[in-house]
């Protein structure tokens, strides 16, 4: 699990080799397996592996890189999180819910050979069009899943002895690497 945690990286160089619709449906698994605030399991996914409908998602994703043959559209179910969890569900606990489930789905990826990205940098209005997302469903994170074509070092880590307090905001925490 600790290899997992610091070996993922964000691949935006893929192979044009398939992603196995059985391995497809591991992700979602292990993603549905993730903690969510009063277990409301806020999330639906959806699946696109037809190149066409990637294409024009790439076309609408300037934060999509390279040409990964499958991509997982994480959404939360606005509506139901508001009936079961008010204001809070609604509001935040999804977004924190989809979150937990994209990175459950970037492990599980990762122990599998594949390479992820998760991309947020994509027109909302123009996805929910172009995959027929019905009012009350809100696209959170776009994750893009291939075979990876690249290699890269891992972006630089903040210092934890930046991030890290003790019992209080301001106290250092002894030890920790500068
Ligand atoms: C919420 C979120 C949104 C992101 N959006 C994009 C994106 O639109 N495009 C992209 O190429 N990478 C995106 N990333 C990937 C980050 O750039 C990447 O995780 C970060 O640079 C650290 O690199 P690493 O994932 O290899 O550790 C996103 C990551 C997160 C968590």
């Amino acid at each position: 699990m600790f290899e997992a945690i610091k070996g993922r990286r964000s691949v935006r160089k893929y192979k044009t080799e398939p992603v196995d619709r059985e391995i497809v449906k591991k992700l979602l698994d292990a993603a549905r397996w993730a903690p969510s605030g009063g277990n409301i399991q806020p999330w639906l996914f959806i699946v696109i592996d037809d190149p066409k409908v990637l294409d024009v998602i790439r076309k609408i994703s300037p934060g999509y890189f390279g040409e990964a043959p499958l991509a997982i559209l994480v959404c939360s179910n606005k509506e139901r999180a508001y009936k079961v969890g008010g204001a809070l569900g609604r509001d935040y606990l999804t977004v924190a819910d989809c979150a937990m489930a994209v990175q459950n789905m970037l492990l599980a990826a990762y122990a599998l050979g594949l390479g992820t990205c998760v991309v947020k940098s994509f027109s909302h209005t123009a996805i929910k069009e172009v995959l027929a997302i019905p009012e009350g469903i809100e696209p959170e994170l776009l994750v893009i899943v291939g075979h990876p074509n690249q290699t890269s070092r891992p972006p630089p880590r903040i210092p934890m002895n930046e991030i890290v307090h003790l019992n209080k905001y301001g106290e250092k925490f002894p030890g920790l690497e500068g």
